[in-house]
C-alpha cells in the first residue's frame, strides 16, 4: 500500500498540518483534500504544490466525495476544536452531526478502505463512524491516546534525561479527562520505570507526569488557541504504519468486543497497526486499579455515545 491514495476530510489547522507533514515525509501517492470551505482547500492545494519541488512528488488536489471510491485511507479531522477550558466531550453534539454527514457522503461512494478518525471526542466519534459505515472493526480506528502516549514518553524523557526512544509505555482510556498512564508497563531502556527511578519522590513524580499529559492540550490551547502539530505528527506516523504495513504498536481508539472485559465501545488501548488497519489488540494484564480506570473511562464514553446514536 506504499503508493496509497489518501483522502483528508477537514482542512483546518490539524488537517492542513497533517497534509504538509505527509508531504515532507513523502507518504502516499496522492492526497485529496475535502472541506466545506472549498476556497481554503484550493488555497492549501496551491500552497502545498509549491512545496513539492523541495520535498516529494505527490498528486495534491481538491477532492470531492466521489474520490473516496478510490481512496485506500480516509483521515477525518473535520469538526470544531476545543476553546480554552472546553473539554473534548463538550464538542460531541456539534461534531457528531458533522461526522454523520461525512460518513453518509463517504459510503455513497462504496468506500472499502481504512478510516482514521481524529475529530474530537475521538473515541465516541470513532465508534459512531464504525456503526454508521458498517465497515469491519479493524478498518475504523481513532488516533485515541497515541498522542497522549507520545506526550507521556516525552515528559519522562525530559524528567529523567533519557532519549524519548528509550521510553516505552501507554496512556489508555479516553483521549480526554478520564485517560490514565499504565505505569506497570512503562519502561526506560527496558527497565520498569519503578526500578529505573527509585526514591521517595517516585509516586509524586509519576502523578505530576500524568497530570501534565492529561492537561497538555488545555495548556497549549490557553497559549496559542489550538493544538495541531502534535496530533498532525501522530496522524502522519499512524498513516505511515498503515501504508508500510509496519505492524507497529500504538495506543489507539478501537472497538472492543470483550477485550479488557469491555464491549460496544471504542477506547484507547495498545494495538498493532498495519496495512489492514487493526492487526491485533494487545491485552495487557492490568492491575485492579488500572482495569477499574479503564472501565470507568469506557462508561463515560458509552454514556456520551448513547446521546448521539
Ligand atoms: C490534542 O490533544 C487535538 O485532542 C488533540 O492535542
Amino acid at each position: 500500500m506504499k503508493n496509497a491514495n489518501i483522502v483528508l476530510i477537514g482542512d483546518g489547522a490539524i488537517g492542513s498540518s497533517y497534509a504538509f507533514n505527509c508531504l515532507t515525509a513523502g507518504i502516499g501517492k496522492s492526497l485529496g483534500i475535502i472541506d466545506v470551505n472549498k476556497q481554503r482547500v484550493q488555497g492549501d492545494v496551491e500552497d502545498l504544490a509549491d512545496a513539492l519541488p523541495y520535498v516529494s512528488q505527490k498528486n495534491i488536489y481538491a477532492a470531492s466525495y466521489e474520490d473516496c471510491e478510490y481512496a485506500d485511507l480516509i483521515v477525518i479531522t473535520a469538526g470544531v476544536a476545543q476553546k480554552p477550558g472546553e473539554t473534548r466531550l463538550q464538542l460531541l453534539q456539534k461534531n457528531a452531526a458533522i461526522i454523520k454527514d461525512i460518513t453518509a457522503n463517504i459510503m455513497q461512494h462504496h468506500f472499502d478502505g481504512i478510516i482514521l478518525v481524529a475529530s474530537n471526542p475521538v473515541d465516541v466519534l470513532t465508534e459512531l463512524v464504525l456503526r454508521l459505515t458498517g465497515l469491519p472493526k479493524n478498518r475504523v480506528l481513532g488516533s485515541g491516546t497515541a498522542l497522549d502516549s507520545a506526550r507521556m514518553r516525552s515528559e519522562i524523557g525530559r524528567r529523567y534525561n533519557v532519549d524519548v526512544r528509550a521510553v516505552h509505555g501507554y496512556i489508555m482510556g479516553e483521549h480526554g479527562d478520564s485517560e490514565f498512564p499504565v505505569w506497570d508497563y512503562t519502561t526506560i531502556g527496558g527497565q520498569p520505570i519503578r526500578e529505573f527511578v527509585k526514591g521517595p519522590r517516585l509516586e509524586s513524580d509519576l502523578a505530576a507526569v500524568s497530570d501534565r499529559v492529561k492537561n497538555a492540550a488545555y495548556s497549549i490551547i490557553e497559549k496559542k488557541g489550538a493544538t495541531f502539530y502534535g496530533i498532525a505528527a501522530s496522524l502522519t506516523r499512524l498513516t505511515a504504519a498503515i501504508l508500510n504495513d509496519d505492524r507497529a504498536a500504538f495506543a489507539m481508539s478501537v472497538h472492543l468486543d470483550g477485550e479488557y472485559g469491555l464491549s460496544g465501545v471504542a477506547i484507547g488501548v495498545p494495538v498493532l497497526l498495519g496495512s489492514n488497519g487493526l492487526a491485533r489488540i494487545i491485552q495487557l494484564d492490568l492491575n485492579d486499579q488500572d482495569l477499574a480506570r479503564l472501565q470507568a473511562s469506557a462508561k463515560v464514553l458509552k454514556e456520551n455515545l448513547e446521546s448521539v446514536l
